[in-house]
């Protein structure tokens, strides 16, 4: 890949998972402040792509190039990725047990600043995002995700995020098991961090994410391939019309 000035890129990515090769070719280029989403039907290759990219063990990238800031991230271990500025709020994520949220996003931030944040520092600031997100103080001394319901998990993945302030966002269906209220403050929460100097990937099913957190491209993945792109107004037409048009046009494409 020629450097350029994108900020995310990633090329001709394939991605094998349990020996089955679940992405099979995806490209994408992303500027800085702007906001992609993928969209697609379950089991497309959207989890896998992301988890690709952070680094995840089991998700093997067999072929592509992926840069942040024209730096290599294939060759960094997934923690490398993270200090690098890349962050993924996960579809499922884990519970520590033992690991406190405070302790784990202290941890995770003198990790990425190379030094501890000062104790009074780390606490205002956590209070301050905590309140932002109406997450209960109470979850600073809970168990990493240990017990928490669907929504208080994804207002947790954002919390992280409020807290590292990554340079690129990977949000795995942020929205899903949110509150109508949940949503529009978990939204909030991402809009607050977004800005011309960070950039955004999100994988959402709905529409309804999409009228707070306002893409720039939507793309529809596939069969573990980007089949379509466009503006907002695509994910208008799938929440209208599903995505049987989608692959009639796919299949249409490769006939001519
Ligand atoms: N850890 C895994 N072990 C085995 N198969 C996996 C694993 N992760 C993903 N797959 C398979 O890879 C394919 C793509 O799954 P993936 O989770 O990426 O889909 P998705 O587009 O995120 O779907 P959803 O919208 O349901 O979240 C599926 O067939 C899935 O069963
Ligand atoms: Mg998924």
């Amino acid at each position: 890949m020629t450097q350029s000035k994108a900020h995310f890129e990633f090329k001709d990515i394939h991605v094998e998972v349990e020996g089955k090769e679940v992405v099979k070719g995806v490209s994408l280029t992303i500027n800085h402040g702007e906001i992609h989403a993928i969209m697609g039907p379950n089991g497309s290759g959207k989890s896998s792509l992301s988890n690709a990219l952070m680094g995840h063990p089991n998700y093997t990238i067999t072929s592509g190039e992926a840069r942040l800031d024209g730096k290599n991230l294939l060759e960094m271990s997934a923690d490398e990725r993270s200090r690098a500025g890349l962050f993924l709020a996960f579809q499922y994520p884990l519970a520590i047990p033992g690991v406190t949220v405070a302790n784990f996003l202290r941890a995770a931030l003198k990790s990425h600043r190379g030094k501890d944040a000062d104790m009074s520092d780390f606490r205002k600031l956590l209070k301050a995002e905590m309140s932002d997100l109406s997450v209960d103080p109470s979850f600073a001394t809970r168990y990493l995700n240990d017990g928490f319901s669907g929504g208080e998990k994804k207002r947790v993945e954002i919390l992280q995020m409020s807290m590292l302030k990554p340079k690129m966002a990977l949000l795995d269906e942020t929205d899903s098991g949110l509150d109508i209220d949940a949503l529009k403050t978990v939204a909030d929460g991402i809009n607050r961090y977004h800005n011309d100097q960070n950039a955004i990937l999100l994988v959402t099913h709905y529409q309804r994410l999409l009228n707070y957190v306002k893409p720039d491209f939507v793309h529809v993945m596939m069969n573990g391939q980007f089949a379509k792109s466009g503006g907002p107004e695509l994910a208008l037409k799938l929440e209208e019309s599903g995505y049987d048009w989608v692959e009639k046009e796919v299949l249409q494409k490769a006939e001519v």
